[in-house]
């Protein structure tokens, strides 16, 4: 799937460094396994810099301990649809869907958030559950994420504390109708 999102410039990861203005072609394309290193960076990165402002950090460093080796992330492709979205060749997004139409790990590199990247993911993931015969979609949101899905057309169902290696995170549960 293509999409176009918005650019005001930054550094990229890889290096690349688009022209402020430009408009930046987002391409979501299903996971390889060559992907692994740039989605673990991503996944890292992301967490230890955008939730860092919700969470302390005993807490993030239970949620990203370390830059996870390739296999934990195979292991993920190989239980769920795994997406990643590109710019020029960069992974600068990635999320992954359940048959049962929940969404996981989805995140835009903290370099590229706020130009459109999600918004592409996002459809992208709707249009495979539609595909499936989905007609809900389900994610478990953390409190930095809420508004970017509630602007997407998610409703907030409750919300709960989950418990992931030995802490506690404030999380909602997101549904939308598709
Ligand atoms: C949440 C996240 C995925 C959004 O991705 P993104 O590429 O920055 O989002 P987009 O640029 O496509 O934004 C789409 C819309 O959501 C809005 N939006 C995105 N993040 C927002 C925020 N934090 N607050 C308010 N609105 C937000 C945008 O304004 C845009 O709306 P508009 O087009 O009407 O202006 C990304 O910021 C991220 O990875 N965050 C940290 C990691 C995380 O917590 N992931 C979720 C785990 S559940």
């Amino acid at each position: 799937m293509l999409g176009v999102g918005r650019n005001v410039g930054t550094v990229a990861p890889q290096g690349l460094v688009p022209a402020p203005g430009r408009a930046v072609s987002v391409r979501v394309r299903t996971s390889r396994a060559g992907d692994a290193p740039q989605i673990a960076r991503l996944y890292f990165d992301t967490v230890r810099r955008v939730d860092a402002r919700d969470c302390d950090p005993d807490r993030l460093a239970a949620w990203a301990p370390r830059v996870y080796d390739d296999g934990f992330w195979h292991r993920r492709r190989r239980r769920y649809e795994v997406y990643v979205a590109e710019v020029e060749g960069a992974v600068v997004g990635s999320a992954k869907l359940s048959p049962a139409g929940a969404i996981d790990c989805f995140y835009v590199h903290h370099a590229w958030q706020g130009r459109g990247v999600g918004r592409v993911l996002l459809r992208h993931l709707e249009a495979r559950a539609r595909g499936h015969g989905l007609h809900r979609l389900e994610a478990d949101v953390s409190v930095a994420a809420e508004l970017f899905f509630s602007r997407l057309g998610f409703k907030t169902e409750h919300r709960q504390t989950k418990i992931y290696h030995n802490r506690s995170f404030r999380q909602l549960v997101m549904q939308k109708r598709i």
